[in-house]
């Protein structure tokens, strides 16, 4: 297999095994991003053949259109502020299942979705498990209040960080979120505290949000070459 196909393969595995967790009746958060993706195909799969009778809560317009385009039905937080689970993606993950999410921009409705779900599923392949969250110059994604993104840029110089101010494809100028905000890629290096960094980050006025997930998975369902290797939070 191609190593592209083996990626999607072990994405499709992993959202496959969390899917397999959703039982009859339960409303669950529908997270963002490629992996996602498989989830909600194969959500839409089991909704179809099994009569399951299930609604998600999106995370974002892509996860809105994903639930749509699956058959999924749809329902709000106003409706249903207590979900059975939810299952998100992620862009890095440590040992202790401590996460960097955001790079599709949906950083603050996954943490409020996930925030709302008794239990988050986390579904990736491989390349997303890492020793330490910053590894390979990852950044940590920041939703920013346009209004404050000159002060919060210098505060994340002051807190060592290098702001960057994410720029989209098919639009000129900064990406603006679902919420109406911009991001800025924040680069620490290598976080050896990421609970302490997201103290930090979350007292700038003006941050609504940032994508350090803190204690917050509790399975995580990793897609490799040869099966899906699936890890537990310690209590
Ligand atoms: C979006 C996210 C996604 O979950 C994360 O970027 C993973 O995406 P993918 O499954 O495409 O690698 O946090 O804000």
């Amino acid at each position: 297999m191609r190593p592209e196909n083996l990626v999607e393969e072990a994405k499709r595995k992993a959202a496959r095994e969390a899917v397999r967790q959703i039982e009859d009746g339960q409303v669950i958060g529908l997270g963002s991003g490629s992996t996602v993706a498989y989830a909600a195909e194969e959500l839409g799969g089991r909704i179809k053949t099994e009569k399951i009778r299930v609604k998600v809560v999106p995370t974002s317009y892509q996860a809105l259109m994903l639930a749509i385009n699956n058959g999924i039905p749809v329902t709000s937080l106003d409706e249903n502020p207590r979900l059975s689970l939810a299952i998100d993606g992620v862009d890095q993950i440590d040992c202790h299942l401590n996460m960097i999410k955001g790079m599709g921009g949906a950083l603050t409705r996954e943490k409020i979705v996930a925030s709302a779900s008794e239990r988050l599923l986390i579904v990736a392949d491989w390349r997303k498990r890492v020793k330490t969250l910053g590894e390979n110059n990852h950044p940590v994604p920041i939703e920013v209040l346009p209004f404050a993104l000159k002060p919060v840029t210098l505060k994340i110089m002051e807190l060592g960080g290098k702001p960057i101010i994410r720029e989209g494809g098919g639009k000129v100028g900064p990406v603006v979120t679902d919420n109406g905000n911009f991001i800025i890629d924040a680069y620490f290096g290598l976080i050896s505290d990421p609970e302490s960094l997201e103290r930090k980050l979350k007292s700038i006025p003006g941050v609504i949000e940032t994508g350090l997930f803190i204690d917050m998975a509790e399975t995580v369902y990793i897609g490799e070459a040869d099966g899906v290797k699936v890890l537990r939070r310690k209590n």
